[in-house]
């Protein structure tokens, strides 16, 4: 890979340990994936906060990094293990507290942006069409990708990081126009009547074309919370993270479909339902969140949430940014979710918080979220925000 005088001197050390261990880093990748050259980007999005996942040897990795790292574009991080404010409340042991505000605190020093978000798209990292940026958090980096035109790889934690100490990212992959070709039509024939079918319909264009870029067409009318929740999903079950949705997304314009076609009718929908909900009737868990709701999402439950009150043995969440708990606040949502026995988890989410062996049973709207359970050993149930709350009320899912 062709490196400027500047770069090589990044990687000579010259300017420090983090830039020339990230230098190491970015060109090895590039020298893997046949780069050209490295390119500058706009912003990036830090997966691999949660010490949950981190553990001792990642936080020690952070600490050497930060000691003279310090990040040269806007940056963003992912969601962390717990609400950094409020984890006594959600039943965060203390020793997990303290390791991970140690991984928050290396984070803060490099002059990355504390959001701990998935959706910071939503709360001012929001690229422009065609903006080359080095995201990490599969759903984040669909959304970059499809919904909003940008173009990223799907990184990992530790090659985002680098991407922003030095500001920039080998060029390829899907930072190249010629592969960002579509090469599967998508039929959908399907409904589409309730927020989880999106999710259930990225289920089983990721389970039905795996490893390509769908073209997808029928879908008629959708707002950015069911793309949200689609981008997580169709990625999370084996597609790559871009689409086009005809009609919707930006660049859907630029491609027609490609001749080898799948249609996905009411019944795909139906078995995608099937595969992802299990059987049982108990519900102990409820999150809401996946992605971090949006404000639109949170006045919904706020709404659905009012005069009721959550199930006795039953823990209901609302995983979401600061910013929009924020928001919320303000609005008089808090209140009312938490009056209702509501709780919220803002900075961190249903699969990077340490809830192995907590709950039995989860429902949720998200088909990503019951991937990413099933993970922490919970049965789960997908379903609209109607049938969530309702679990969330009655402690059962009918
Ligand atoms: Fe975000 Fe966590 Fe879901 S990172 S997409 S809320 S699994």
């Amino acid at each position: 890979m062709y490196l400027t005088k500047n770069e090589e001197k990044m990687l000579d050390g010259e300017q420090g340990y983090a830039v020339k261990k990230s230098m190491e880093i970015l060109v090895a990748l590039g020298n893997i994936y046949g780069a050209e050259k490295l390119i500058e980007v706009g912003s990036v999005q830090v997966a691999g906060v949660s010490y949950h996942n981190l553990g001792d040897a990642g936080l020690e990795f952070l600490n050497e990094l930060a000691k003279d790292g310090k990040v040269k574009v806007l940056t963003t991080l992912n969601p962390a293990g717990m609400d950094l404010e409020n984890w006594q409340n959600l039943g965060i042991d203390p020793e997990f507290a303290r390791k991970q505000n140690l991984v928050i605190e290396a984070f803060s020093k490099m002059g990355i942006i504390v959001s701990c978000t998935c959706t910071p798209y939503l709360i001012g990292n929001l690229p422009r069409y065609g903006e080359h940026v080095a995201w990490s958090e599969s759903s984040a980096v669909t959304f970059a990708n499809s919904v909003i035109g940008a173009k990223t790889n799907r990184e990992g934690g530790p090659s985002a990081l680098a991407a922003a100490f030095v500001g920039k990212t080998p060029c390829y992959g899907l930072h190249l126009d010629e592969n960002r070709v579509p090469d599967i039509h998508v039929e959908v024939v399907a409904d589409l009547t309730k927020f989880s079918d999106f999710g259930a319909l990225g289920y089983c264009i990721g389970k039905q074309a795996p490893n390509t870029i769908p073209y997808i067409t029928g879908v008629p009318e959708v707002g950015v919370d069911e793309l949200k929740t689609f981008c997580a999903s169709v990625v999370t079950f084996g597609a790559k993270p871009l689409f086009y949705m005809q009609g919707i997304t930006p660049a859907s314009e630029k491609h027609q479909p490609p001749k080898e076609k799948i249609t996905i009718g009411n019944s795909d929908i139906k078995a995608a339902y099937d595969a992802i909900n299990d059987e049982t009737e108990e519900i102990d868990f409820v999150c809401i969140g996946c992605p971090h709701a949006s404000i639109k999402e949170i006045a919904k439950i706020a709404d659905m949430l009012k005069d009721k009150k959550v199930a006795p043995n039953t823990e209901f969440w609302v995983a979401t940014s600061r910013p929009m708990k924020q928001l919320s606040d303000k609005r008089g949502y808090t209140q009312i979710i938490e009056n209702a026995g509501g709780k919220f988890a803002c900075d961190t989410c249903m699969a990077v918080a340490p809830l192995k062996g907590r709950f039995r049973t989860v429902a949720t709207t998200s088909a990503k979220g019951c991937y990413y359970s099933r993970h922490n050993k919970m049965l789960t149930k997908m379903g609209s925000l109607e049938e969530c709350i309702n679990a969330g009320v009655t402690g059962k899912w009918n």
